[in-house]
């Protein structure tokens, strides 16, 4: 069995992966080491049962390992990518710090998982944005069928996808306005309670916002056409876990609802609810921990049967396939 290191295990993603190794590939708990900040080093945290401590960053401690799961931020990928792969570890990286490079591939299993086979040992695959993977599972098939001339989406990002300190805030300022507790210490956040905050990631000079920019350009890589015109509005929604998606698409050939909800329902850990699923539609409550990405409320333009602008509303948990799963699903693949 291959040994693996997941490097920024305390934090939303790297707990998720904890679960999802276990989940997917149930590793023996000796094949696992786990890293993260000096102030976490010591800690521990469960796997299998077995309480594993969590260690110091060095780039000694890497000869041993075969695959790293790295989710400690840009930076961290940045500086200390290099040294890793010099002692012999490939590394699947969260952080979006080498998605755009192109000696490295951007990796969704489902969309373009033939890339995984054509690497040498010892690289970096990077693990895209959370709100462009699920994206990018709903356009392939689509693109495939009726080709793709514009993607147009608005997202509902929950504090999650900002890692633990987006969900202390809005737990902390949600007690601090219902007086539930005085005693919760400040955070640096933007107001997120009871609050849509409609700009993610820093702000460009150009107006764009940075997580914008992800979407569009790792849209373009994962799909492997630049000619797709892609907008996106992003915000941040007072959930907890889960991003939501409005999308609009232009199409080559027009389709009806149908046909399009067929097309989606035949593609790989994609839930379609079909048009007329009143019930119950997909929402972050009841995605919470499905590594499935779910499409719902197709649409054609109002009043017509079959058009080339098709509309439609995407949920999945940011740090399942969004993240965590995503790594994971690219490491079973690596390893078999
Ligand atoms: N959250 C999402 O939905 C999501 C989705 C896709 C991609 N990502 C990306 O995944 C990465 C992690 O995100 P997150 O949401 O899990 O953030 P997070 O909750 O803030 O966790 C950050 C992790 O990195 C560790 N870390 C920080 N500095 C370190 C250092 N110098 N050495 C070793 N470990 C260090 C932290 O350790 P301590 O606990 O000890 O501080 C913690 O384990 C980011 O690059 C993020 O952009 C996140």
């Amino acid at each position: 069995m291959k040994q693996i290191a997941i490097v920024g295990a305390t934090g939303a993603v790297g707990q998720q992966m904890i679960k999802d190794l276990e989940e997917f590939l149930n590793v023996p708990p000796e094949n696992l080491r786990l890293f993260a900040s000096p102030r976490s080093v010591g800690s521990k945290l469960l796997y299998r049962n077995t309480e594993l401590t969590v260690e110091a960053y060095s780039a000694d401690a890497f000869s041993s390992i075969d695959y790293v799961l790295m989710s400690a931020g840009s930076g961290f990928s940045k500086k200390h990518a290099d040294e890793i792969l010099a002692a012999g570890a490939t590394i699947i990286d969260n952080s979006s710090a080498w998605r755009m490079d192109d000696r490295y591939p951007l990796v969704v299993p489902e969309v373009n998982g033939h890339l995984l086979k054509e690497l040498s040992a010892a690289t970096v695959i990077a693990n895209p944005n959370c709100s462009t993977i699920q994206m990018v599972m709903a356009l392939k098939p689509i693109q495939e069928k009726f080709g793709l001339k514009m993607v147009n989406v608005s997202t509902y990002q929950s504090v999650s996808g900002s890692g633990q300190k987006g969900i202390a805030a809005l737990d902390q300022q949600v007690k601090q306005h219902y007086k539930i507790d005085d005693q919760t210490s400040e955070i640096d956040y933007a107001q997120i309670a009871f609050n849509v905050v409609p700009a993610i990631d820093t702000l460009q000079d150009d107006g764009w916002c940075f997580e914008e920019i992800k979407m569009i350009k790792e849209t373009h890589k994962i799909l492997g056409d630049d000619k797709i015109q892609v907008m996106a509005t992003t915000a941040r929604v007072p959930s907890f876990y889960c991003h939501c998606e409005s999308v609009s698409l232009q199409l080559e050939k027009p389709s009806t609802a149908s046909e399009i909800e067929e097309c989606l329902s035949s593609f790989k850990d994609l839930v379609v609810y079909p048009q007329h699923h009143y019930e119950k539609f997909p929402d972050p409550i009841s995605v919470r921990g499905s590594h499935k990405t779910h499409v719902a409320r197709v649409r054609t333009m109002y009043g017509r049967e079959s058009s080339d602008w098709i509309q439609f509303w995407i949920v999945a948990d940011n740090l399942k396939k969004g993240a965590a799963t995503n790594a994971v699903q690219i490491l079973e693949k690596l390893i078999s």
